[in-house]
């Protein structure tokens, strides 16, 4: 019997920053882009309200694009472990029970699970940032930082497991973080901040299902990928639960079950490719 909690480890603080994309950069320069004109033009300009999109938030949507597609991700948290409980063994005495080695089969299964979920981070990066480069709003823009910075370890951990796995990431990333990206900077736009974080609960309910259903579908001994799942599952809730507060509108059904199938189409794919 086995339980799954995070390591107390402790990992230096992430760097300062209002987007995705900062967290995946070092201390020093994303506090070189914290103070250059450019990004406090990103953040004071009235243009950029007018605008779809100004210089500046073009250059930091290219950046985070890039960093998420093609840069190994950082995370601020350790990656989460299995904490197996100590059973009697035949002598009375107390030891952990041997963890059984995946079988080839086991394995290629656990990639492919982990691959649909490090889309989804993918997409996450791409949503947030996309959300938060639409909002005027320093409130919301900070809520969707703190969420950003989990969505972030979610990317490391997965992409991580996955190497591990001897597995890669989906060759269609570019393709889901465009997709992601647009709906995120769309709905800020266009529908504005209660809109977007509407998007966020239903983004974030969809996701947490989904790896409710992949705890079930993991092979039983692969606990270092459950013990992953089981840490992200419980941030997504969290991450709904804050937008949900933040004040998100619900979106239409039609909305919700289109969202449905894109989601299907994309875990489909990405489960081979
Ligand atoms: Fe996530
Ligand atoms: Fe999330």
């Amino acid at each position: 019997m086995s339980a799954y909690s995070q390591t107390t480890e402790t990992l230096s603080q992430p760097p300062l920053g209002k987007l995705c994309v900062f967290h995946q950069r070092s201390d020093q320069s994303a506090k070189k882009i914290m103070l250059s004109n450019g990004f406090l033009l990103l953040q004071y300009n009235k243009r950029a309200k007018l605008l779809p999109m100004n210089a500046d938030a073009l250059i930091l949507a290219a950046d985070s694009a890039l960093r998420t597609l093609f840069a190994t991700p950082r995370a601020a948290r350790p990656t989460p472990k299995p904490q197996t409980l100590l059973a009697p063994q035949g002598d009375g005495a107390l030891a952990a029970p041997e963890a059984r080695e995946l079988t080839d089969a086991e394995k290629s299964l656990s990639a492919s699970l982990m691959r649909v979920n490090h889309v989804g981070e993918v997409c996450a990066q791409a949503l947030y940032t996309g959300q938060a480069l639409a909002s005027n709003n320093p409130a919301l823009r900070a809520k969707l930082d703190a969420a950003c910075r989990e969505e972030t370890d979610h990317l490391a951990w997965t992409h991580e497991r996955l190497a591990q796995l001897n597995s890669r990431p989906s060759l269609l990333n570019p393709l889901w973080y465009a997709g992601a990206f647009a709906i995120g900077y769309g709905a800020g736009k266009l529908g504005g901040d209660k809109l977007s974080l509407g998007f966020v609960v239903e983004t974030e309910n969809q996701v947490e299902a989904h790896l409710a259903s992949h705890m079930s579908h993991l092979p039983a001994n692969d606990l270092a990928s459950k013990a992953i799942v089981a840490q992200m599952k419980t941030d997504e809730v969290a991450h709904a639960r804050m937008a949900q507060k933040a004040g998100a509108i619900e979106l239409p059904e039609p909305v919700k079950r289109l969202m449905g199938a894109a989601a299907k189409v994309m875990t489909t794919v990405a489960h081979r490719i």
